[in-house]
């Protein structure tokens, strides 16, 4: 069942989103992100978290592969096309569509699968407490998967909102993970093509970071 669960969040983070999520009908491509599909294509369907889920492109892809889904977002704009687009695709009966500001609030439960896919800002993200908190939202023999850009994109002209884009060992340490508990499965600079706002294409760069909880 898709449910609006409403909980606090910062109004300026919300309307920055919003108002870009409004300035089309679509941004984001609708597919999911290629690295989530090379690690979920060998696993079983399980239960996953999918942490500023956007328009839905992964939450909608994993539930058509019979995983349950939280997807979480500041965006009520990215919430509504998420739910509109499940439930034309037939899934919504998998996905609970959950609205959270991350840096205020996090989901409760623990989850086979964590995915936070590109969940960077311009405007100010305690990513290092979300990143924990997610890491915390793991259940045994459960997965955390982290991709950020690692890059600009060769098309960006001017300077890039993310001021610094963190490495994958920098993203591993601000997990501050317990050595013992934890096994890093990718650990990576992922190479894809991807294209621009005028449809030029051009090498992309993630960061990856993929850890398993014993
Ligand atoms: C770059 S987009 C990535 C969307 C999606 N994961 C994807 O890969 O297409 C970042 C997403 O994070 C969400 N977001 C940004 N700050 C957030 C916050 N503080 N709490 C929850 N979601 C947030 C935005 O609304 C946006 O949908």
């Amino acid at each position: 069942m898709i449910e609006h669960e409403a909980h606090r969040v910062d109004p300026a983070t919300a309307r920055y989103w919003d108002d870009l999520y409004q300035q089309r009908d679509r941004v984001w491509s609708g597919r999911v992100n290629a690295v989530l599909a090379e690690v979920v294509d060998p696993l079983g369907p399980g239960t996953a978290l999918d942490l500023g889920c956007g328009e839905g492109g992964d939450a909608i892809w994993l539930a058509g592969r019979g995983w349950r889904v939280t997807a979480v977002d500041v965006s009520t704009t990215a919430l509504d096309r998420l739910t509109a687009e499940a439930t034309r695709a037939g899934v919504a009966s998998r996905i609970t569509v959950a609205r959270h500001d991350l840096t205020r609030t996090f989901p409760a439960g623990r989850y086979d699968l964590v995915s936070a896919q590109f969940l960077q800002s311009p405007l100010e993200l305690s990513r290092q407490a979300v990143l924990r908190n997610a890491a915390r939202a793991v259940t045994a023999g459960g997965r955390l998967l982290v991709v950020e850009h690692g890059a600009p994109p060769p098309w960006a002209r001017e300077s890039h909102p993310h001021a610094h884009f963190a490495s994958p060992e920098e993203i591993l340490a601000a997990l501050d993970l317990d050595a013992d508990g934890w096994h890093t499965e990718r650990l990576e600079a992922y190479h894809r093509t991807g294209t621009g706002p005028d449809g030029e294409t051009g090498t992309l760069v993630d960061h990856v970071v993929l850890v398993r909880r014993d």
